[in-house]
This record gives structure tokens, sequence and C-alpha cells, in this order.
């Protein structure tokens, strides 16, 4: 299902990334992941749910082995602004002592969210831990955590698709759009 393809979803408002372009990016960040934990054991943490399209085929995409596991997090805020304030919802399951981590995310917006679980995850003593995000959003840069991969930096508006959702929806789409602003303002 893609963006063109809904003419009659008067919610969507243009195409920001198509199929093509996410595979495209992926494929060069992939090669970039490969190189740097050449010769390492690889552990994808993949937050969820907004990050299950990108982990699916950022993992395939990579020409190695690699681990994956999911974490589930809910941050405490004010509905769309994120505090910073997290509960873990469902953890991992491996114990990522001396194991080098790379975090997979859908979306990284302030970032609040993010430098949580990063503090969270080091102090479980994994031998690194690092970020690869599809998305960025411009509050990101103020974040005090480094993201070692990002796909694309975006403007600060509502995007939607390839896992990321408005009130659960969009997810399915293969590319990712943004909303009309009428939907959500
Ligand atoms: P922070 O601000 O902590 O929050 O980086 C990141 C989380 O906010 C959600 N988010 C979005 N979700 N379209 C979405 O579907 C967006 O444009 C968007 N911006 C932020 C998302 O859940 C992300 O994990
Ligand atoms: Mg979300």
């Amino acid at each position: 299902m893609d963006i063109e393809h809904i003419t009659d979803d008067l919610d969507l408002e243009k195409t920001l990334f198509s199929e093509d372009e996410i595979r495209n990016r992926l494929g060069e960040l992939a090669k970039r992941i490969e190189s740097d934990y050449d010769g390492e054991d690889l552990l994808l943490v993949g937050v969820l749910k907004g990050a299950v399209m990108v982990m699916a085929d950022l993992a395939r995409t990579l020409d190695r082995h690699v681990e994956m596991d999911w974490m589930a997090i809910s941050s405490y805020g004010s509905g769309t602004t994120s505090s910073g304030v997290v509960r873990i919802l469902k953890d991992l399951d491996a114990d990522i002592t001396g194991r080098h981590v790379l975090v997979v995310e859908d979306i990284i917006d302030t970032g609040l969210t993010l430098s949580w679980l990063i503090s969270n995850l080091r102090s479980r003593g994994p031998a690194s831990v690092e970020i690869c995000t599809l998305l960025r959003k411009p509050d990101a840069q103020k974040m005090s955590v480094d993201v070692r991969y990002v796909g694309f930096d975006i403007a600060n508006e509502f995007v939607v698709g390839y896992g990321l959702d408005y009130a659960e929806k969009y997810r399915n789409l293969r590319s990712i759009g943004t909303l009309a602003p009428h939907v959500y303002s």
C-alpha cells in the first residue's frame, strides 16, 4: 500500500520518501554498519512499535549475522510532547553485558526518550551502544547522545508510514509521508 494509491485519503498530504528511496538509504547505512562491526558480534535492539519496518528491512539488508531483540517503552508526557520520563513495558530478552548493541529507531524528535533508553542500556555493561535511526527531526540536534547512523534529516512536521503512526494508523504504508495538518491540529 503506497501513499499515492490512497488517493481518497485526505489525511495524507505528500510523500517524503518512497519505498525505493528508503531501501537505497538503508543499503548505504547497512554497508557502514557491516564495516564498523566487522568481526564483532552484533545485537540489534528495536524499539516497538515504530521501528518494526526499519528493523525488518535493515536486518535483511545486512550481509552478516545479527541477533534481534525488542523493547517497548512508554514515555510519560502530555500527549504530543515527550517528557523523558520513561517506563519499560517490555524489556530485552537478552543479557547485553559485554555485547555490541545497536538501537534501531524509526524517528528521533526531541531525543528525550532515546537519551533515557541509552543510559538505561549503558548501565547494563554492554561493550558498546550506538543508535541507528531512519529519520531525525531538527530538535534532536540538541540531544546529548550521538546518533551514529541517520537515514534522513527531516523538517519539523508530523510524518506517518513505514512503522510511524498517527493514533496507530498508517504504520503499514510502504512509503513515508506527511499528515495533513487538519488531522492533528
Ligand atoms: P522524542 O521526542 O523523545 O520522541 O525523540 C520520539 C518519539 O515520538 C514519536 N514521534 C513521531 N511519530 N510521526 C510519528 O509517527 C512523527 O512525525 C513523530 N515525531 C515524533 C515517535 O513515537 C518517536 O519514537
Ligand atoms: Mg509512536
